[in-house]
């Protein structure tokens, strides 16, 4: 695999053919945030919180650091105006879903995003696509998924499945950024299994 050299804020990094800005970065410790990435699970590029600004040519892109390949020659900035004014108004539309998330509270107050600048939604959801992904990909049971379009698409966990999979896994809950997964779980629960979802967690 050939070697590729590009520069991430003003630092010379080799990378790999085929890795991402994402992982070249993190590879000499430079921290780029992340919402919808997990290692194990396919790039997704649907957050956008990953921004980097990519200078080419006289001039400069925005691009998803988790989905875009390394190019020989690239020169990368991981912080600037324009990255931290887009991180900072997709962290205040993020804010309008999921006020209490502290992954969220914690990126607002590094890039000074107003968590009030939105109407509220409270849907408590960003949409990230870790939970879906994860039990497609990991897990493969594809016990929940994204239902409806646009404005009201939403997770939404399917009862047959979730009886005979979810209760010896849960191996979803670690990753969502908000409180959404595991109140939709425990309401697919609820409605599917009154009785039973009483029962201390122990016992299940
Ligand atoms: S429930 Fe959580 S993990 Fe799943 S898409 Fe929504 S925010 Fe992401
Ligand atoms: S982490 Fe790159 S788009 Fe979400």
């Amino acid at each position: 695999m050939s070697e590729i050299l590009l520069q991430i804020d003003g630092k010379e990094v080799k990378a790999k053919e085929g890795m991402t800005v994402l992982e070249a970065a993190r590879s000499v410790e430079i921290s780029i945030p992340t919402l919808c990435h997990h290692e194990k699970l396919e790039p997704y590029g649907a957050c956008r919180i990953c921004v980097v600004e990519i200078d080419g040519r006289g001039r400069s892109n925005l691009a998803a650091a988790c989905v875009t390949p390394v190019a020989e020659g690239l020169v990368v900035r991981t912080r600037s105006e324009k990255v931290d004014k887009t991180r900072r108004i997709l962290l205040e539309l993020f804010l309008a879903h999921a006020p209490d998330s502290p992954i969220l509270k914690d990126l607002a107050q590094e890039y000074g995003a107003d968590k009030d600048r939105f109407a509220k939604e409270a849907s408590f959801c960003i949409l990230c696509g870790l939970c879906v992904r994860y039990c497609a990909e990991v897990a493969k049971k594809n016990a929940i998924g994204f239902i409806e379009r646009g404005a009201s698409r939403e997770i939404s966990f399917i009862p047959q499945i979730v009886s005979q999979e979810c209760r010896k896994c849960k191996g979803c809950f670690s990753l969502c950024p908000t409180e959404a997964l595991q109140a939709a779980y425990h309401l697919t629960e609820a409605l599917t299994f009154p009785l039973s979802s009483c029962e201390p967690e122990s016992e299940k």
